[in-house]
């Protein structure tokens, strides 16, 4: 049996081990900038021994951003990425960076359209209290602008020291909303069939790949199912699979889920909506989260491995790859996934619990998690600092001490403004969050 300590060749990347982190939204870069605690997050994940971790969410244009305090690509931040790359690269993991754009799931409040863009006219649940009501249908011309983005944002990730890219097709962004046929109403080449739902993803997919030399594989997390009556089904992202595979896909990661429709699908376990009304800053929001959510936030229960039934179905379908993801907690689901003929298994709440559980379980030193599937992660990521597991106070405490040493450094560098203007009172202060 293949063992999931062993080292995997990835394209041309070869990865010390067969476990990857996979991309969990880390709420540490305020106003779209790299923070040092992004660095120093991933530097201890890295170090923790997986062999290879994923900075989460990036946007390949401002507004491909869900949120505003969320990192898009640019050149101005490649500095700051070098220095993420060099830390995860020193502690012999590989850097991995997914991609992706919101579409019409946005609550971005610095939005410079006048309102997101998707598929077709929606309905944007998330940022309706706040204004952003509607989404628009893009035109031709915003899909082969947004295609080049994709490929443009990939160019920078490898100018940065990524060693891979992986390009965010599922869980209800803007690629799974053409995709979908629930949120794809288009009539043009972009809608209608399948081979038209999946146009534009194939699009950026071809686009990313030829913008990056043979030996930075490309990965795309997709859905196997979005998880509601008239989504995207198996057999479909059955097909898509063997699509992307010949577009030149170095490998699958198999998820799903919707954000808008079913955010609990993705995750599996509890419904952590106390936390989630907690962490909320936006009021009516609050409200809304407070009234509706028990009716409109469904949960789902949680099983080791609950996408292996599903991910079956695309291992018969193709030669390439694949990451199998969901639920991987012990050493005993490791090797059940490699049994099952996954190359590469990825762990997001597992390792937000315990970034060193790789190396622990290479050791012999444990054999489970102690992650309960609580989802408090989940609310924790928006909050002040970042993600981080409740249930363990070191990482609260360490934290805490983070947004303390950040505020005051923020202090520091208003008082030095505010000398170098004469005194003056100093107009550049957004009143904004400081960098964790
Ligand atoms: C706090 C948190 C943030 C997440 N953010 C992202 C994200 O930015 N992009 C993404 O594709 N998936 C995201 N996910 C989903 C995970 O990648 C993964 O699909 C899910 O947690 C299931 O894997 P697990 O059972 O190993 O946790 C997030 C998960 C968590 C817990
Ligand atoms: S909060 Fe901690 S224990 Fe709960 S799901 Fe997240 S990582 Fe696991």
């Amino acid at each position: 049996m293949t063992d999931p300590f062993s080292p995997f060749r990835l394209g041309g990347l070869t990865l010390r081990n067969r476990i990857v982190k996979t991309a969990a939204f880390e709420g540490m870069c305020p106003r779209g900038d790299v923070s040092d605690a992004l660095i120093e997050h991933h530097r201890t994940i890295a170090a923790g021994g997986v062999g290879m971790t994923t900075v989460a969410y990036c946007a390949v244009e401002p507004d491909g951003r869900t949120f505003r305090d969320q990192l898009h690509m640019r050149r101005e931040v490649v500095p700051d990425l070098r220095r993420l790359t060099a830390a995860v690269h020193a502690e012999g993991a590989a850097a991995s960076i997914q991609l992706g754009h919101c579409g019409a799931f946005s609550n971005n409040a610095d939005l410079g359209r006048r309102r997101p863009m998707g598929p077709s006219r929606a309905l944007n649940l998330v940022g309706a209290l706040s204004g952003r009501v509607l989404a628009d249908p893009m035109t031709a011309d915003e899909i082969a602008e947004t295609t080049r983005r994709f490929a443009a944002a990939a160019q920078v990730a490898r100018e940065a020291g990524f060693d891979a890219v992986e390009v965010h097709l599922g869980h209800g962004y803007l690629l799974s909303q053409f995709l979908s046929p629930q949120t794809n109403r288009r009539r043009d080449r972009y809608g209608g069939s399948l081979s038209n739902r999946a146009r534009f993803a194939l699009e950026v997919v071809e686009r990313v790949r030829e913008a990056l030399p043979p030996e930075i594989p490309v990965l795309c997390k997709v859905n196997l199912r979005d998880g509601f009556r008239g989504g995207l089904e198996l057999e479909e992202s059955v097909k898509v699979a063997r699509w992307l595979e010949a577009r030149g896909a170095d490998a699958l990661i198999l998820s799903g889920g919707f954000v808008s429709k079913n955010p609990f699908y993705l995750f599996r376990g509890e419904r952590p909506l106390k936390e989630m009304i907690a962490v909320e800053k936006e009021l009516p929001l609050k409200l809304a989260l407070l009234l509706f959510g028990p009716f409109v936030i469904r949960s789902f229960p949680f099983e080791p491995l609950y996408f292996l039934p599903l991910a079956r179905e695309v291992r018969r379908a193709v030669r390439m790859p694949l990451v199998l993801l969901g639920g991987i907690k012990s050493r005993a689901d490791l090797a059940l996934a490699m049994r099952e003929g996954f190359e590469l298994v990825a762990m997001g709440r597992a390792l937000v619990h315990d970034p060193a559980l790789v190396a622990k379980y290479a050791t012999g030193e444990f054999d489970d998690s102690g992650c309960i599937p609580c989802n408090r992660c989940v609310a924790e990521m928006d909050r002040e600092g970042g993600v981080c597991c409740p249930l363990v106070k070191a990482q609260v405490d360490a934290r805490a001490a983070r947004v303390l040493r950040a505020r005051r450094s923020g202090e520091v560098a208003q008082l030095v403004r505010a000398a170098t203007n004469g005194g003056e009172r100093d107009t550049t202060s957004t009143g904004e969050r400081p960098s964790p």
